[in-house]
């Protein structure tokens, strides 16, 4: 037999890389360009799985803000768990004094027990953004949440300059290197222009293909190492025939991924959604607001059992990544759950008073 191609071709000829889509949006500039960054993921042959950031703050916040777009949401809620049943994701983050917004925060938060179990490691992130003013922070915001990928061991992927419209001087544009944005004005009624909804796409098809190259590469590895032929039915479901079956990469992890959807549309049940075909799931609409879930989640014990936590190989197979047993433990799942060992022995100091740094230590200024 000859080239790769040739081999990857009986391996996994229809494997179709799953990237998740979740995006915060208060005012609808990030939802306009997440479209387009999902109509680029299909574009390019992905899976797109959008999913909505969900709103933490009051409501009598939100209307002093004017928010919009968040208080109904148009895509399932995103859970930490929806990360583990995709290749990459590609978040939607608008700018908040140059980071991300405390909401897309309090989901980072949630996502302690993947880190401890290192769940994420080696899957594809990427990140779009949006602000008021065109110096309003687009860059820092898409460098200010490299951390979180960073510590879940995720490959960040930029765009670079390869869509001409990234360097041009002629108009005012929010599209970077980093990823896509727009530029909204103080009062929001700039909405995204043709040339940054053609960014948008862009990132979309090009993440997709970069992520695209790892899935279809992993197959063929997989497939090298199991005989090509067994593997390769695995991997494309090929039927009786001989006929391969066009398959997501997530395969193995449509359980999980069904059983999320049914849970989020009896939740919420409601209208459909282009979302909901896209997600083979049942037409969701997210559920009417409520007060921060994280909030009042039980606080989980202490948990020694993250030091322990194995760090699963970066290239293991998507099953393995995403079955259940990938899951945060109990004891994991909370974002306390500190890989050290030394802070449960070690003395806890008595505060001296109240004050702002109370919470810190003895010595704490106040
Ligand atoms: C609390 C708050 C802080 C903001 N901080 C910034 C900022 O630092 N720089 C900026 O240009 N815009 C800032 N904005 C404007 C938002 O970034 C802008 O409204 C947002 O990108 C619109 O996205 P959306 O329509 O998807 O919600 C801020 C808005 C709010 C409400």
């Amino acid at each position: 037999m000859g080239s790769n191609l040739d081999r990857y071709n009986m391996a996994a000829p229809t494997v179709k890389p799953v990237i998740a889509v979740p995006f915060y949006s208060m005012y609808g500039h990030v939802a306009t360009l997440a479209e387009e960054v999902i109509a680029g993921v299909e574009a390019a042959g992905g899976i797109a799985k959008p999913y909505f950031i969900q709103e933490t703050l009051p409501a009598e916040v939100l209307t002093k803000m004017y928010a919009g777009t968040s208080l109904t949401p148009k895509y399932p809620l995103l859970e930490p768990q929806h990360l583990t049943e995709v290749d990459g994701f590609i978040f939607g983050i608008p700018t908040r004094y140059g980071r991300a917004p405390a909401q897309v925060s309090a989901f980072f938060d949630k996502t302690g027990g993947l880190w401890a179990s290192q769940a994420l490691n080696g899957k594809y992130a990427a990140t779009f953004t949006s602000t008021a003013g065109q110096h309003g922070g687009q860059e820092l915001t898409h460098l200010t949440t490299l951390p979180f990928f960073v510590h879940h061991g995720c490959i960040y992927v930029p765009i670079g300059y390869k869509e001409p419209y990234i360097s041009d001087v002629i108009e005012v544009h929010g599209a970077s290197p980093w990823g896509t944005s727009t530029v909204s004005d103080g009062d929001g009624s700039r909405v995204p222009t043709e040339g940054e909804k053609r960014v948008a796409r862009f990132q979309g098809e090009h993440f997709t293909k970069i992520v695209a190259q790892a899935v279809r590469g992993r197959h063929l590895l997989e497939a090298d190492a199991a005989g090509t032929s067994a593997a390769g039915t695995a991997a494309t479901g090929t039927a009786a025939d001989g006929t391969a079956a066009v398959q997501s990469s997530q395969t193995a992890a449509a359980q999980p991924t069904e059983a999320g959807a049914a849970s989020s549309a009896a939740a919420t049940g409601g209208a459909a959604v282009a979302g909901a075909a896209r997600n083979d799931e049942p037409a969701v609409r997210a559920a009417p607001l409520e007060t921060d879930k994280a909030a009042t989640a039980p606080a989980a014990p202490a948990a020694p059992a993250a030091a322990d936590a194995k760090v699963p190989a970066t290239d293991a197979a998507p099953a393995a990544q995403s079955a259940p047993a990938s899951a945060p433990a109990p004891a994991a799942a909370s974002q306390e759950a500190a890989p050290s060992t030394t802070r449960a022995t070690a003395p806890v100091p008595e505060k001296k008073k109240g004050g702002l740094f109370s919470c810190c230590s003895a010595n704490a200024i106040d």
